[in-house]
């Protein structure tokens, strides 16, 4: 009998555990628990568990003896490599970049920085490989930005959850726009989005000073909104832009030219077509001439080239591109 218990009593045990195990990884597989990012506590522990949680950042950093990776500095105080922990060691950072620069520059601009533009800053003896952490897969909120930088600045820095949370300074308030464009735009990276731009759309069109004439100029597009950009990337026809509506010319040899209509005087009109080309035509020699509502100059299979990636990336970069203020045009 006694044999029996003991034999029978672990094996219940296991059985429990396993239950268990798969009810909470149930839970958190659907978003239960208490970890949805609406429950964020904008503090320095709210900040601890998203550093050995969801924000992965455990996977590259240790925090001193806490922790074992190597692949970013640590951020605690540890041997001789890491004299300061993270907060003092961004108070550092901090004042010498303000003094090379001349501007105004804060520890929790270097903290933000190195989250929201990871490449800007590269630690020496490290590379550019730190993780965007606002983009997928770690996708986090701003919230939960904030959060990781209470805790960093926690760890041996002054910590001032206003600079952080309620009155950011200007640098900081920039990072956090981008952060919170990315993550309005299903996560994107707007750094990689800037790369499909230019391999996609630079062609035709203009961004800042730069690129194609074919289709509108782009640099304030993000006060569009994002329903609106993304219909114009997955539907370009849907949404035509005014003054780029879609000409169809059929000249008297029956030879048909589409494209944007972007000269017309006395005698003739020029359409520009989607590679760019211009082509001259006489009005006297137009047989037919027409616009074509269903159609955009912008191919509507520019989506497909892309993965979903790409596209949310390039969602992200263009709802970066704010009008500018008038004193600045
Ligand atoms: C894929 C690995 C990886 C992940 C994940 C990662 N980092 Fe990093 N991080 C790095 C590397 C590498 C560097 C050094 C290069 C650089 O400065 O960009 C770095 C640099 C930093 C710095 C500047 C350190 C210094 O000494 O100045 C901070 C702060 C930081 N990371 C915070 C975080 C936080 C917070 C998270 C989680 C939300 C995180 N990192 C996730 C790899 C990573
Ligand atoms: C062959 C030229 C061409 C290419 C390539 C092209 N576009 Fe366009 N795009 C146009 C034209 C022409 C219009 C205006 C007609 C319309 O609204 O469809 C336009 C309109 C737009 C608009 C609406 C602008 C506004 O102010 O209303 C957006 C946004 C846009 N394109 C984004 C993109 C993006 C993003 C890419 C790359 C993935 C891209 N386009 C590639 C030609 C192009």
């Amino acid at each position: 009998m006694n044999v029996v218990v003991t034999r029978v009593f672990p094996f219940l045990l296991v059985v429990l555990g396993v239950y268990l195990w798969i009810g909470y990884s149930v839970t958190q597989l659907i978003g239960g628990g208490k970890r949805t990012s609406a429950a964020v506590d904008i503090s320095p522990e709210g900040g601890e568990a998203i550093y050995w949680g969801k924000g992965r950042c455990f996977t590259c950093h240790s925090v001193g003896g806490q922790g074992s990776a190597v692949r970013g500095p640590n951020h605690g105080q540890f041997g001789e490599k890491f004299p300061l922990p993270m907060g003092a060691r961004a108070v550092e950072r901090a004042k010498e970049r303000a003094e090379k620069e001349g501007t105004k520059f804060t520890a929790v601009d270097y903290i933000v920085e190195s989250l929201a533009s990871p490449g800007a800053y590269v630690v020496k003896g490290y590379k550019n490989e730190m993780a965007v952490v606002y983009a997928p897969p770690i996708s986090l909120s701003l919230k939960e930005i904030k959060a990781v930088t209470a805790y960093m600045m926690s760890l041996g820095g002054d910590l001032d959850m206003e600079a952080i949370d309620t009155a950011p300074s200007e640098v900081t308030q920039k990072f956090y726009s981008k952060i919170k464009a990315a993550a309005a735009a299903g996560g994107g990276d707007p750094g990689e989005g800037a790369v499909v731009f230019e391999d996609n759309c630079l062609d035709c069109h203009t961004l800042n000073g730069e690129g194609g004439e074919v289709g509108p100029d782009l640099s304030g597009i993000s006060a569009k909104g994002l329903k609106f950009i993304s219909e114009s990337i997955l539907r370009p026809a849907k949404s035509l832009t005014k003054g780029f509506e879609t000409y169809v010319v059929i000249d008297k040899e029956g030879r048909q030219t589409i494209g944007l209509k972007t000269r017309d005087e006395a005698g003739e009109i020029d359409i520009t077509k989607a590679n760019g080309d211009v082509v001259t035509i006489l009005k006297e020699n137009i047989k037919q001439i027409k616009t074509d509502e269903t159609k955009s100059v912008m191919p509507d299979d520019l989506a497909e080239a892309m993965t979903v990636k790409d596209y949310q990336d390039i969602l992200s970069f263009l709802m970066l591109q704010k009008p500018k203020p008038k004193a600045e045009q």
